[in-house]
């Protein structure tokens, strides 16, 4: 018999195939299973060559391949086909063994499996994992929970194969998040705010382009120069380059590609779940609906030939606007990674997980979507005070929302005076001047409830319930 397996993962598309490479590429014996086994073969043939990788052609062979306590990770179809192969491996793996999943699974669906294969004597680990398909092959982010014990197992593999971060390059994207459904939940807020980061990139994009009138090769510089400071991470630096691509039969790719964009949900899950919690989480939700009204393009296109708007042509100083753009974009960011923190605050009370939001901002610093060196900020500030109500809070944050709203508040003004839709900017600043006020209308708000529906109200000058006769007090 040969020798047994570190690792077991099950479904080698994109992201499944990369990730058991990059295990293997630490020094790990990986066994592989695939559903439809000719991509088993196939991977054995190609990329598995002369690798330290056995291919299974069934789910016993995979389990009889493993060193106990078993890994293995599953990385198929998010959905029944999850529950499908719990099912079917549960009575082929031994008590103490770890089922992972490190699919894109809705929370709620790892809650309840965690108690399931736990209440079968199993070890369940959902974990998040970001960075696409270099990400996986290199040093994605990684997001785990599930079962605490599972923790110490998994955790060798797990670091070894997650991006690095640090000046030394040596601090893994990659800490316990929390019990049961935690993982997945604090992946689905890095792509709710990721959501957000590109909503407010392409609305910078459309003031310089639409406000300013400037060329692919001038919105290159200025995404350089963006990239240099406070504002550097991976999304400005792809934006940069995408303005320097051109097509194959001449004219910049980016002028070519439809404006009709597609979502894949975790952006409406994050926006579902913060209604649910009741908090406000209104950039992510701005970016789900700006998907929506960017998909309607037909309908967009005939709305284009009967409604009217001002000429979008910027007439102030253009470097000055830039500037202002650049404070836009760096205030609307802080607003929503703001909101993502206080969400999974929320949720951390609603599902008792005992969350540490300074490791989470570390989590994504490198190997994900989002990273970006204004994460190491985010973890001072909760490092600084764990229990931070809200990171506009932070003095760092503070300053620099201080320093950014002259620009900020002229770019949300001068875009609804020129007709360029901002939604996340606008929304950023109406949560900052809505969360910064004291006082806000709702005191009529609760006069109007109490009218028609007498819904009570309480009051400023003395504890208690109250309702008026509103109709006799007129
Ligand atoms: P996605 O759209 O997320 O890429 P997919 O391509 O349908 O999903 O499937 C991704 C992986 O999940 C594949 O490895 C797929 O196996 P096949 O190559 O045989 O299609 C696997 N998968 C999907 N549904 C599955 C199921 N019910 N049982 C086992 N594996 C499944």
């Amino acid at each position: 018999m040969s020798e047994l397996c570190d690792f077991g993962l099950i479904g080698l598309a994109v992201m499944g195939e990369n990730l058991a490479l990059n295990v293997e590429s630490r020094g790990y014996r990986v066994a592989v299973f695939n559903r439809t086994t000719s991509k088993v073969d196939d991977l054995m043939a190609g990329r598995a060559k002369g690798k330290q990788f056995v291919g299974c052609h069934s789910l016993e062979d995979l389990v009889s391949s493993l060193k106990t306590p078993r890994q293995v990770m599953m990385m198929v179809k998010a959905g029944p086909a999850v529950d499908d192969l719990i099912e079917t491996l549960i009575p082929l793996l031994s008590p103490g063994d770890i089922l992972i999943d490190g699919g894109n699974t809705f929370y709620a669906d790892t809650e309840r499996r965690t108690k399931y294969v736990e209440s079968k004597g199993l070890l369940y680990c959902g974990t998040g994992v970001s960075g696409g398909e270099e990400g996986a092959l290199l040093g994605p982010s990684m997001m785990p929970g599930g079962s605490e014990a599972a923790w110490p197992h998994v955790k060798p593999i797990f670091q070894a194969i997650a991006a690095k971060v640090g000046p030394n390059d040596d601090i893994p994207c990659c800490e316990w998040v929390g019990p049961r459904g935690a993982g997945h939940y604090v992946k689905m807020v890095h792509n709710g705010i990721e959501y957000g980061d590109m909503q407010m990139i392409c609305e910078a994009y459309f003031l310089l382009t639409e406000g300013l009138g400037l060329s692919n090769e001038e919105l290159y510089d200025v995404f350089e120069d963006w990239y240099q400071g406070e504002l550097n991470s991976y999304l400005i630096e792809i934006t940069r380059d995408i303005f320097s691509v051109m097509d194959d039969d001449g004219g910049y790719l980016v002028d070519k590609i439809m404006d009709r964009a597609g979502a894949k949900g975790t952006g409406k899950w994050m926006s579902q779940l913060a209604l649910d919690l009741g908090v406000p989480s209104t950039l992510v939700t701005e970016a789900v609906y700006a998907r929506c009204l960017s998909a309607m393009k037909e309908a967009r296109v005939r709305a284009s030939k009967v409604l009217s708007g001002p000429n979008p042509k910027y007439s102030g100083d253009k470097t000055n606007f830039i500037e202002q753009i650049r404070d836009a974009l760096y205030a609307s960011k802080i607003c929503s990674y703001a909101q993502g923190f206080v969400q999974m605050q929320a949720a951390a009370i609603e599902h008792d997980w005992p969350l540490n939001f300074g490791d989470c901002a570390m989590l994504w610093r490198g190997g994900c979507i989002i990273r970006a060196v204004f994460l190491d900020r985010i973890k001072e500030a909760f490092d600084a005070d764990p229990k931070l109500e809200n990171l506009l809070l932070a003095p760092y944050f503070q300053e620099a929302v201080e320093r950014s709203q002259d620009g900020w508040r002229h770019v949300v003004a001068s875009a609804a005076q020129l007709g360029i839709p901002t939604p996340a900017f606008s929304a950023a600043l109406a949560y900052y001047d809505g969360y910064r006020r004291e006082r806000l209308p709702a005191n009529l708000l609760q006069a109007q409830r109490d009218y028609f529906g007498a819904h009570t109200f309480e009051r400023l000058d003395k504890p208690g319930t109250f309702h008026a006769e509103w109709i006799q007090l007129r």
